[in-house]
């Protein structure tokens, strides 16, 4: 009897929980780029470990499919990915490793197919998935391939933020001009911030940003945000080696503490207590949204 009445206020206690964790708000950024090799998967880990340190619940996904590496850079062995949720039946629980630095890590296998390349009924059944188990988290962090090829901006146009990563090369600035441009296009366009990376100083960071801005003011009308700036390190570089993220092999180095800067802005947004990002769920509502209109196949 004791027993009995133990386990239903157990179970009670579960299920409010569970209520208050699947109302409460989620967040889901997505961290692309126009050109690639410019630090996406780096900012995004950088984030992510970040936003953990201060006990959010944190997701990491993998979406980079022609170029995956999230797990090598954590130093961790996933024994499912994404491709087995989508074409093996695995649930997505097992197929989510806890990592060593905080986040979990929903990985992929490089050289598939894109997220909404991958037709209909199996794109439902993954949105359907990550929509039923994103519900435990706080964030989730979704590192994106680079480019402005229809799938890629259809995905990242379903994302509530992007955090869009621009290195100081021309081709970086233009190539992230034109992602912004066409993520504009989008009837309900996703909330922008801007990473400057691998930067000579702070300052470099600034000016590259107000650069940008001048072309997205000029040609879009828009000013966006800037989340934070990381200069090059060599840190980042020895880090990827040890196959650590950076907060965790040099802490307290530059490159760490601007990426706990990064993390700083995105969970203390005022845009975010005005209640101007939609709750994370609408980026499986739009991903399911692509699938039913056969876009992107
Ligand atoms: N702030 C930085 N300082 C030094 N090297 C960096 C920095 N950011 C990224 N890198 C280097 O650039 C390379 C690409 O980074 P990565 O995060 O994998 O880019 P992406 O995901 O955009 O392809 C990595 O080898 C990394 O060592
Ligand atoms: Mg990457």
């Amino acid at each position: 009897m004791v027993n009995d009445q133990a386990a239903t206020l157990r179970q009670s206690a579960a299920s409010e929980q569970s209520t208050e964790r699947a109302s409460s708000r989620l967040r889901c950024i997505a961290v692309g780029s126009g050109k690639g090799g410019v630090g996406k998967t780096m900012v995004s880990i950088g984030l992510s470990c970040a936003l953990a340190r201060w006990k959010y619940n944190v997701l990491i996904i993998d979406a980079d499919l022609g170029l995956a590496n999230v797990d090598l850079q954590l130093g961790v062995d996933p024994l499912y990915t994404l491709q087995d949720v989508v074409f093996g039946s695995c649930p997505v629980e097992e197929a989510v490793i806890s990592t060593p630095y905080g986040p979990d890590l929903l990985a992929s296998s490089s050289g598939a197919p894109e997220m909404v390349n991958m037709g209909g009924a199996r794109r439902e059944l993954l949105v359907n998935e990550l929509m039923r188990f994103a519900g435990r988290y706080d964030y989730l962090i979704i590192d994106g391939a680079a480019g402005i090829g229809q799938s890629i901006v259809s995905f990242f146009a379903a994302a509530p933020e992007v955090a869009v990563v621009v290195a100081n090369e021309p081709t970086s600035i233009m190539d992230a001009y034109s992602l912004i441009k066409v993520l504009r296009q989008n009837p309900q366009p996703p909330a922008l911030r801007l990473v400057l990376n691998m930067v000579r100083t702070l300052g470099e960071g600034e000016q590259l940003a107000a650069r940008l801005n001048l072309i997205t003011r000029k040609f879009l009308g828009i000013e966006i945000p800037v989340a934070g700036v990381v200069p090059y390190d060599f840190a980042v570089g020895n880090a990827i080696r040890a196959r650590k993220p950076v907060s965790a092999y040099a802490p307290g180095s530059v490159p760490a503490r601007c990426l706990e800067e990064v993390a700083r802005f995105f969970a203390t947004e005022s845009a975010l207590r005005r209640g101007e990002v939609p709750d994370g769920r609408v980026f499986f509502e739009k991903l399911a949204e692509i699938g039913a209109s056969g876009q992107g196949e």
